[in-house]
């Protein structure tokens, strides 16, 4: 089959990617010809898991090919698969605009029947109206149907997720149409799950939105922790293990970022406003959230006191480790948090630094190396738990730093270890490691 996917983005370069490897013949365009360019000779623009090399072997036999002409992408396409940006608006809504200019473009450019499948995730309600802006645009002799295809693709591990998804679910009311994508998904052994349009779109904002709020709940948890003297990762591990719960999505921390959890709970509080039903469940998740990313500058003023001139190294960038984005990250919180206080900020990661950078501009100083970024610092802060920042030996901390103070925003280190060390370690649920009292209401003030 011929497959064309619009927007090479995540999403749409994992797609093209992992169909390719599947035996298709894949044509991912996009409007950026930088971004095209970059993909062309095997260059992949975003950091993703052996994403690279999926695009390197499938360009090099053919079965890929990335373009910015319309006419080439859409004109002889079987299927084509929406994966461009659906952005948050400033009152948390979703921004369409790109969907309806694709929309156009490939009513204008499609030669054949074509089924056209929706990866972008998008308000229910949003397939119709791309249905709607095609049918009434195309040539009339031609058939082209609209899917609800949403993904479930986790960043940095999205390669493995699609080879090995829960599910995949297929929105239509056209039993042959669903029939077609229930066959290029066959080799992939995952179940499929098929419905109407407007449940699968829910589907996904659901998986999202529950997923969110099983992170705000196990975080309202160890706060509760903190406070009556228990211990978080105990707790996770007795509830974890009812089958009913599980043990997934149960680590508490400084709260969830990345492109979709805080967007996609936003979208949906809207939705169901705009339903005339509020989402208040919902929109506790979001207030717990937000309050969460805050928590290690509280700590951080509670333990040292002023912040003014205190040098602060701050250890992940990234929202989540194995990817360079930082969109929704916690440590864009703490550094706007940080740099109010009068801190000066030097912030390590192993793959988001450019990223950063594009936000946060000088305003922080960047380092490479931990060691580093540790370099006589007053206090570390731990925001995300990449491998590279898990395993440092809890000497360096006293080798490198000022004053040996780290705030662990992710749980990263067994508690028995750190107690044989004479530093202070504080994180989130657990109880506190050599910690000095004298600036203790703050945090607890705020919770
Ligand atoms: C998420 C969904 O998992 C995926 O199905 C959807 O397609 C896109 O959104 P992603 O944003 O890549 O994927 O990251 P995920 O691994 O789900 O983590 C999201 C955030 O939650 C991260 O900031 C992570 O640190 C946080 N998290 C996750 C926790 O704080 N605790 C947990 O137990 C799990």
């Amino acid at each position: 089959m011929k497959i064309t996917v619009a927007g090479a983005g995540y999403v749409g370069l994992v797609t093209s990617a992992c169909l390719a490897e599947l035996g298709h013949i894949v044509t991912c365009i996009d409007i950026q010809k930088d971004k095209i360019n970059m993909l062309q000779n095997g260059r992949s623009p975003i950091y993703e898991p052996g994403l690279e090399s999926l695009l390197e072997k499938n360009l090099r036999n053919g079965q890929l090919q990335f373009t910015i002409n319309p006419h080439r992408a859409y004109s002889e396409a079987d299927i084509i698969f929406i994966a461009v940006g659906t952005p948050e608006m400033q009152d948390g809504s979703v921004d369409l605009k790109y969907i309806h200019v694709v929309s156009h473009t490939i009513a204008h450019y499609i030669e054949k029947d074509v089924i056209v499948c929706t990866k972008s995730t998008v308000p229910v309600g949003t397939n119709d109206l791309i249905q709607e802006i095609i049918h009434s645009r195309k040539p009339p002799n031609l058939c082209a149907e609209v899917v609800s295809n949403p993904e479930f693709l986790r960043e940095g591990s999205a390669v493995i997720d699609f080879f090995q998804g829960d599910r995949i679910v297929i929105g239509t009311d056209n039993p042959e149409t669903a029939s077609t994508l229930e066959q290029l998904y066959l080799p992939l052994k995952i179940p499929i799950i098929k419905t109407d349009i407007k449940s699968a779109e829910m589907i996904k904002y659901a998986s999202n939105a529950f997923l969110a709020t099983k992170i705000s709940f196990i975080n309202e948890i160890a706060n509760l922790c903190e406070k009556v003297g228990a211990d978080i990762e105990e707790v996770a591990d007795g509830i974890g293990r009812d089958k009913r719960i599980g043990h997934h999505f149960l680590k508490a921390g400084i709260g969830f970022g990345g492109s979709c959890f805080p967007k996609d709970t936003k979208a949906l509080v809207q939705l169901a406003g705009n339903a005339d039903h509020p989402f208040e469940l919902l929109e506790a998740v979001m207030k717990v959230n937000n309050r969460q990313q805050f928590l290690p500058v509280l700590i951080a003023k509670e333990t040292i006191g002023s912040l003014k001139d205190k040098k602060i190294a701050l250890l992940g960038l990234a929202f989540k480790p194995d990817t360079d984005d930082v969109r929704g990250s916690a440590s864009l919180t703490i550094v706007k948090e940080l740099l109010a206080e009068g801190a000066v900020v030097r912030a390590y990661d192993p793959a988001a630094i450019p990223n950063a950078q594009k936000i946060l501009g000088d305003t922080i100083e960047y380092a490479y190396d931990i060691r580093f970024a540790l370099q006589d610092t007053d206090l570390a802060i731990i925001a995300t738990e990449w491998e590279q920042i898990k395993h440092v030996p809890l000497d360096v901390y006293r080798t490198f730093m000022k004053n040996p103070i780290v705030i662990d925003g992710r749980n990263c280190y067994p508690l028995d270890k750190v107690q044989k060390y004479p530093m202070t370690y504080i994180s989130i649920g657990r109880p506190a490691v050599n910690k000095a009292q004298q600036h203790d209401d703050l945090r607890l003030n705020n919770l």
